[in-house]
């Protein structure tokens, strides 16, 4: 029996959770696995009704009573200072020490590329963003706030520890799945004491991994390639903020946020997945959000559980409501959250009960 936390959370977060539960429904019922889940109310409704963003006992309970969780996004224009995303999101990425930020960039269709010749060239990228220190840390400080003298510091915190196990990360995977180039990304010409250690960091590690083609490069130059070569990257691994932005100029080559999952892992303890996207307040509750993300987190939530073939099925059957138009705004189609959803998860429920069905035989 699997255990899986929901954090729908605000916004589109629980529009798209409930798209992404319907396809838990199916998988349950299909027998796939016995999959258990419940709803956590954690969000900005919460935190505005009650003044509690997430308590010790919470954590607590998140980390030890379940297999996994499933999170929608946090971020509410009614809390402006964001702390409740900070508090839960944030601090379950720390409390959780969830490393590895695994984010993967894959075409699924040709006709959502933004690159003229994306098609021809499609990405399939796998970034590894370091989840648990960089400038995400919270140190630093204000001085003279609010005055003309003001100054602010915000420390980039990097760890031998720290990244040595996302590079770790990243060579592993690449090893595992047969992938012969790993890429990591920084700014050591302008930020020479973190780059010192993480250069010598990914040389070191990478001699453990003869087989691998190593190559780094400088944020800026790697913003620049994804969009002129996006098909010449595999593994790319990198800080955590770096790696924030990366992820989303690499998932909108891809079709957008819309269409980016993520997984936020501890290899061996801890597991919480989520769309790349945020609460998206500019689309919420016009029923018009893009569930694919959401549910290619479900994708990434059964490949964890040890179900690889659910995420491949998952993955050409989002192939699948592509190429069939059966999209929302956000890839140029005109279905809603809901319709999208449910012809996933009616396609999904198809082709399980029907294994080898192909779909041009429909
Ligand atoms: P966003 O990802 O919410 O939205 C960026 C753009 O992408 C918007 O135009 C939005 O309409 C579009 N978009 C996002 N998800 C979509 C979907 N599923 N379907 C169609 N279009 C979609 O980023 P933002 O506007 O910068 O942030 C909004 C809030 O979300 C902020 O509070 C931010 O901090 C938070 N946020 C949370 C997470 C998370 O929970 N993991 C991630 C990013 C941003
Ligand atoms: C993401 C988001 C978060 C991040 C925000 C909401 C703090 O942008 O998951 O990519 O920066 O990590
Ligand atoms: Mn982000």
């Amino acid at each position: 029996m699997a255990r899986i936390a929901l954090i729908p959370g605000d916004g589109v977060g629980s529009e798209v959770m409930t798209q992404a539960v319907r396809v838990l429904e199916v998988l349950r019922d299909a027998g796939v696995d016995s999959l258990a889940w419940e709803e956590w109310d954690l969000g900005a409704d919460r935190f505005l009704r009650t003044g509690t963003t997430i308590t010790d006992g919470e954590f607590q309970s998140l980390a030890d009573d379940y297999d996994a969780i499933l999170l929608g996004a946090l971020g509410d224009p009614r809390v402006p200072s964001n702390e409740h995303a900070r508090d839960i999101l944030l601090g379950l990425r720390f409390r959780l020490d969830l490393y590895v930020n695994y984010r993967p960039c894959r075409l699924l269709h040709p006709a959502i590329s933004p690159l003229k010749a994306g098609g021809e060239r499609p990405m399939d990228l796998r970034v590894f963003r370091e989840n648990t220190e960089g400038v995400y840390g919270g140190m630093g400080g204000s001085f003279k706030k609010g005055t003309p003298d003001e100054v602010a510091v915000q420390e980039d915190l990097n760890t031998r520890k720290g990244v040595e196990r996302i590079i770790r990360a990243a060579f592993g995977y690449a090893l595992e799945r047969g992938l012969d180039r790993v890429t990591m990304v920084d700014k050591a010409n302008a930020m020479p004491h973190v780059g010192s250690l993480w250069r010598r960091t990914f040389q070191e590690v990478s001699e453990e991994f003869p087989l691998q083609e190593t190559r780094t490069m400088y944020v800026d130059a790697m913003a620049m390639d994804l969009v002129r070569n996006p098909d010449a990257h595999q593994v790319v691994v990198t800080s955590n903020l770096f790696g924030d932005i990366l992820s989303d100029l690499a998932a909108v080559l891809t079709g957008g946020l819309g269409i980016a999952p993520s997984a936020n892992l501890h290899p061996g303890r801890h597991a919480l997945f989520e769309p790349v996207h945020g609460s998206a307040p500019d689309i919420a509750g016009t029923g018009t959000a893009n569930p694919m993300a959401a549910i290619l987190c479900v994708g990434l939530l059964m490949e964890y559980l040890g179900h690889e073939e659910v995420g491949v099925q998952l993955e050409e059957v989002v192939t699948e409501a592509l190429a069939g138009d059966i999209t929302t705004p956000d890839l140029g189609g005109g279905k809603t959250t809901e319709e999208v959803g449910a012809w996933i998860a009616g396609r999904l429920a198809h082709r399980i009960a029907a294994p080898g069905h192909s779909p041009a035989a429909d």
